[in-house]
């Protein structure tokens, strides 16, 4: 099995896993950053777009929305949620489109599944490409120098007769350009327990570093993590949201 399989072998478990997650709320968030700072076009695109669920919003809010991912069978599951849509597996630091985009998002620390900063400033410099003219760039980072190894997020969930525990954590040994999402999958039916171990190197960078290489391509605003309110990122925090206008 491979280092990632959540996004192969275990995809049906993806959604599951991401049970908690207020999707409809981000998509939201998302979509009102691009009434304030867009130019207010309906060509939408989700990078590493998983399962789709980002897409399904943007659909019902009345965008044209396509996805892209690494993974064919997380794009198997996007395509049965959002038939309407068009997926295509790339890998996002080579992305390439057919024609340019309005809003290109991409959620969930996606961003960071770049794996150097040498292919985080490519995949910059094709999204700037993919984007009309006053289109923008939206998606969430995490900051490598204020990451706690010791944090992690666990959830216990039912479903058809097994239960479930999912943990993920944030790694980053304090030197380089490389972190680390550890996630491990318990699952237990009928008193046997099956147990998965995922790995996922990412690239790991300050918020400064981020925002140098995204300033030669885009008009840039750090914004607080926060999806019920569009307020500026107050340093300190981890987490942020950026919004990129493209330049040019
Ligand atoms: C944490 S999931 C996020 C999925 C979705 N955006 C969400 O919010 O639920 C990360 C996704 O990134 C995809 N991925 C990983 N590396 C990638 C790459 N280099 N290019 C495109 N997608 C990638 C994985 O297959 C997976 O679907």
């Amino acid at each position: 099995m491979s280092a990632t399989a959540l996004y192969t072998d275990l995809s049906s478990y993806y959604d599951l896993m991401c049970a908690d997650i207020n999707y409809r709320e981000q998509s939201d968030y998302v979509r009102r950053l691009h009434q304030l700072f867009g130019n207010q076009g309906t060509d939408y695109l989700d990078l590493a777009c998983g399962t789709g669920p980002h897409i399904r919003h943007f659909i019902d809010f009345g965008f044209t929305a396509n996805g892209v991912d690494l993974n064919q069978p997380m794009l198997d599951i996007a395509q049965l949620r959002c038939p309407e849509a068009q997926f295509t597996q790339q890998d996002m630091c080579e992305l390439k489109t057919a024609s340019q985009l309005d809003l290109i998002s991409c959620f969930l620390y996606s961003i960071h599944y770049n794996q150097s900063i040498a292919t985080l400033t490519k995949c910059i410099a094709n999204i700037h490409a993919a984007l009309k003219p006053g289109g923008i760039f939206c998606f969430n980072a995490v900051d490598k120098n204020t990451i706690d190894n010791r944090a992690g997020i666990k959830r216990n969930l039912q479903q058809d007769n097994s239960d479930f525990c999912f943990q993920s954590n944030w790694y980053y040994c304090g030197t380089g350009e490389q972190q680390e999402l550890q996630l491990s999958i318990q699952k237990t039916n009928n008193g046997v327990t099956e147990y998965w171990r995922d790995q996922h190197t990412m690239v790991a960078l300050s918020f400064q570093q981020l925002q140098e290489l995204l300033e030669p391509y885009f008009e840039v605003y750090v914004l607080a993590h926060d999806y019920e309110k569009i307020m500026p990122w107050q340093n300190g925090s981890g987490n942020a949201f950026f919004v990129g206008i493209k330049r040019g």
